[in-house]
């Protein structure tokens, strides 16, 4: 009974995105406590629009209204890059380290190597396996899954597919969150392959998120398949966005649904447009709040009860996951009226009319 009351007071704790401070760690606070100095590592600007466009300017806005100091950089992909600012980070007096791995290896070497300068640290929206962060800050992706599994089934209801083809386009393999993302779509899809309700199709996995290699991809899905594919769950806008340039190319744009995730100005214009049925909304700003509230705390030497943990072999990770909302035409208005895009970016000219119709004012 009482575990039920803590458990829910945890989880009112998550929805509205708070954290308890459980005091001073070591009991000398002014000994443990430095000026907070905060260094970010973004994984790349190509595989998704967010880490420029969303996650740079959601945590220098959580930075800047904390008055910390901070550093955040791009590794563009580039494993040895990644080590390299990760070590003049730490060289450079960082406090705390947030990163978003490359890979589970690559990233556990970099934590590794701070947790042993006294550098604290944080798995910023994909968990690092094996690793060694404080903490994990994301949202909860196997529900980014599923709502993508369950937006493709529903809108091939709506185009009223009889068994249809439906092929995967997953993201990287070396991201832990492409593997729950891909467990939650697998939980609604695979019940309906296996009642012969729908037909699996091709399914790659894509290097890197790597959007232009996701186009090459699909057009061999769909070589392979003679052309018979129905639905394609792609597990970001920029994989989506390569489907639809190959649909496209084959004039199937529209009548093939895509899924998507990020909520990218793409994304939701493909959505606008007819020819994505749909994406995941993350509120980065969200996300970006609760990871550097984490990071002044750790540089205090406060310790946070989130609430929550995720489990990482036999590590219990103090986490804070996120709930991801499913967006349609009908509410790509929610994406804009929370500040994630502006209206600008969104309706451009060619986009003015479907905005209107879409009631985007
Ligand atoms: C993130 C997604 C992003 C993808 C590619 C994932 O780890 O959660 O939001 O689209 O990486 O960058």
């Amino acid at each position: 009974m009482r575990k039920g009351i803590l458990t829910i007071a945890a989880v009112g704790l998550l929805t509205t995105g708070g954290l308890t401070a459980c005091g001073d760690d070591s009991g000398d606070k002014a000994a443990s406590a430095k000026t907070p100095k905060i260094g970010v590592i973004l994984p790349d600007s190509k595989s998704s629009a967010r880490w420029e466009t969303a996650d740079r300017r959601f945590l220098e806005e959580a930075f800047k209204a904390a008055g910390v100091k901070y550093d955040i950089q791009n590794a563009q992909n580039d494993k040895t890059a990644f080590q390299t600012i990760a070590d003049q980070m730490i060289t450079g007096g960082v406090t705390a380290l947030m990163i978003v791995n490359l890979d589970s290896g690559t990233g556990k070497a970099v934590l590794d190597k701070a947790k042993s300068q006294g550098v604290a640290t944080i798995d910023y929206d994909r968990l690092t396996l094996g690793g060694s962060a404080q903490y994990y800050v994301s949202f909860d992706n196997e529900t980014v899954g599923k709502l993508q599994g369950e937006g493709l089934s529903k809108c091939l209801t709506e185009k009223g597919a009889k068994n249809p083809v439906v092929s995967y386009l997953n993201g990287s393999p070396t991201d832990n969150n492409a593997t729950l993302f891909k467990a939650g779509y697998d939980s609604v899809l695979k019940p309906k392959f296996d009642a012969k309700e729908y037909t699996k199709g091709p399914e790659d996995a894509v290097p890197a998120w790597d959007n232009a290699q996701a186009a090459t991809i699909f057009e061999q899905q769909l070589t392979t398949a003679k052309g018979k594919i129905d639905g394609v769950l792609a597990a970001n806008d920029g994989l989506g966005n390569a489907a639809i340039s190959i649909l496209k190319k084959n004039k199937l744009n529209g009548k093939v649904p895509v899924t998507g995730q990020d909520a990218s100005t793409e994304g939701l214009q493909n959505i606008l447009a007819g020819d994505q049925c749909m994406t995941v909304y993350k509120a980065v700003r969200e996300e970006a709040k609760a990871a550097s509230d984490l990071a002044i705390a750790l540089a205090k030497g406060e310790k946070k009860d989130t609430g929550q943990t995720v489990k990482d072999g036999d590590r219990d990770v103090p986490s804070v996951l996120l709930t991801p909302k499913a967006i349609y035409k009908d509410n790509v208005k929610d994406v804009i009226a929370d500040g994630y895009v502006t209206k600008e970016e969104v309706c451009t000219a060619a986009y003015a009319k479907l905005c209107a119709d879409a009631g985007i004012s």
